[in-house]
């Protein structure tokens, strides 16, 4: 597996992004460490959540901060205002109220569809020390919830789109497709 200083954000169709991540078992300094590139990795881009598959660390761990500003945050990490790791994370609760609003993803930089999900999450998930924890998303949080944990099943973007939106982006796609192809 490549060196965690040298991960890179995959982008679709790298059938990595296809897999089903396995739970995390051991929590070490190792795990410290990836989760802190995941961070960075995800500041770089200026995005609000980044899961392990994305750079093809296949284990159930995702990393989350919402409104903060690329230009004057600098570094994040565990402790950052905002900021959240989830480790084997589940949604116990899906709200019945659901929104539909724009999303995207730093494995498609170009596509930002309208998706649907559950106005509000009840999230269980461990952190990088083990401890269990409980909390309730809304808003853009609980969207980034939904969506990185579909990660962590290798479910996508364009799974989620309805069907007006995945015709929008058929090129998009096709397009991402043939620059994978050309890349191999
Ligand atoms: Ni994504």
């Amino acid at each position: 597996m490549t060196k965690v200083s040298e991960w890179t954000i995959l982008k679709f169709p790298d059938p990595r992004l296809r897999e089903v991540s396995k739970p995390v078992e051991v929590f070490d300094d190792e795990l410290r460490e990836k989760v802190d590139r995941l961070f960075e990795l995800m500041r770089e881009q200026r995005g609000v959540g980044l899961a392990a598959a994305q750079v093809g660390w296949l284990e159930r761990v995702f990393v989350a901060c919402c409104g903060y500003d690329p230009e004057e945050v600098k570094r994040i990490d565990a402790n950052t205002e905002g900021a959240h790791v989830f480790i084997n994370p589940e949604i116990t609760v899906h709200s019945d109220e659901s929104v539909v609003d724009s999303e995207g993803c730093l494995s498609f930089p170009k596509i930002y569809a309208q998706i649907k999900r559950s106005a509000k999450v009840m999230v269980r998930a461990q952190n990088l020390a083990g401890e269990f924890f409980q909390l309730e998303a809304e808003d853009l949080l609980s969207r980034c919830i939904q969506h990185e944990l579909d990660h962590l099943n290798g479910d996508l973007l364009p799974d989620r789109m309805p069907k007006d939106e995945r015709t929008k982006y058929k090129k998009a796609l096709r397009d991402m497709e043939k620059e994978f192809k050309g890349n191999l």
